[in-house]
């Protein structure tokens, strides 16, 4: 018998999923993380506990602070539900574009939620999280776009879980970015153990990682408006550009293929992993992440249109 004592213990260790009947003809195995499966619903419950425990670690997270973020929402459901087991106070500058279901989630986990204009976009979030720390005191902002124990937990936890489920090293990745905490650590993983790995970073139309145009797009975790200090581009073969109908139709097919039933991002990395399996072709293995499922966005326009379409 064995018996977890806090959803903590819970975090990571997700299921890896075959997914190779989405490549729709002969090509490299495809297989995904289900990240969906984390206690807080998606991949940012592993940055989040990470963060939180290097920072209590190095002495900078204590007894009665506050943890402050600025976040897509994601990382601020994981930072509420370890923060608040472990009894911190939360509070987080969410773009108010994103989803009601993200922001009642972080709210019902005992967070304190600021909407901040979405045409301020997270360097807003990110100033308005600073301000107020510096107003409040006894804060500690993880600042996942800097923060080092972002990529550091994908290259040391998520990819060795990769391995020892897979029994070797995949032959290439496609993983979307938003911190690029994901890719980036990920990426120096499969660099450091296979002698010749193709690694794509994803992002959605109007995201710069690509020296393209700031645009808008409403797959939401992916992309930014700069490029952050935990996205290490240098590690990227190729950076891939999705467009949100692409995304979207990707969600559909894996409901239907896989019976998955996914946010707008894993669409996304769908979409450029199965590229990826299709230029490396078969013998070959790639991986990619599936970082939320499709309930957190049930209220958003695209869902519905996906239904009927
Ligand atoms: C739904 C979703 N997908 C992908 C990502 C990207 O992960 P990372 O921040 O590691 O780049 C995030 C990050 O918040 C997310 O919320």
């Amino acid at each position: 018998m064995h018996i977890n004592h806090s959803l903590i213990e819970l975090i990571g260790k997700t299921p890896l999923l075959d997914c190779t009947p989405l490549t729709g003809r002969a090509s490299a195995r495809l297989v995904a993380k289900l990240e969906l499966f984390n206690p807080g619903g998606s991949i940012k419950d592993r940055p989040a506990k990470a963060m939180i425990e290097a920072a209590e670690e190095a002495g900078l997270l204590r007894k009665g602070m506050t943890i402050v973020e600025p976040t897509a929402g994601n990382t601020g459901i994981g930072l509420a539900l370890v923060g608040n087991l472990k009894g911190y106070k939360t509070v987080f500058f969410v773009p108010d574009r994103m989803s009601k279901e993200k922001i009642v989630c972080m709210q019902l986990l005992g967070a304190e939620v600021v909407l901040v204009d979405k045409d301020l976009g997270m360097p807003g979030c990110i100033k308005q999280a600073h301000d107020y720390a510096e107003r409040t005191g006894h804060c500690f902002i993880p600042q996942q776009f800097e923060n080092p124990a972002n990529p550091d937990q994908a290259e040391h936890f998520l990819g060795p879980e990769v391995h020892e489920q897979l029994g070797y090293y995949p032959d290439g990745l496609a993983v979307g970015s938003g911190t690029g905490g994901t890719f980036t650590g990920l990426a120096r993983w499969l660099r450091n153990n296979h002698p010749t790995p193709q690694c794509w970073c994803v992002q959605p139309l109007g995201s710069v990682f690509a020296g393209d145009p700031k645009g808008s797009y409403e797959v939401e975790g992916i992309g930014n408006s700069f490029v952050p200090d935990t996205l290490d581009l240098d590690l990227a073969d190729r950076i891939v550009t999705v467009k949100d109908a692409q995304s979207f139709k990707r969600v559909k097919e894996a409901a239907l293929k896989l019976g998955l039933l996914l946010g707008g991002s894993s669409g996304a990395n769908l979409d450029a992993a199965i590229e990826l399996c299709h230029e490396l072709g078969p013998g070959k293995t790639v991986l990619t992440v599936l970082p939320d499922g499709l309930e957190r966005y049930l209220s958003k326009e695209w869902v519905t249109k996906l239904v009927r379409s």
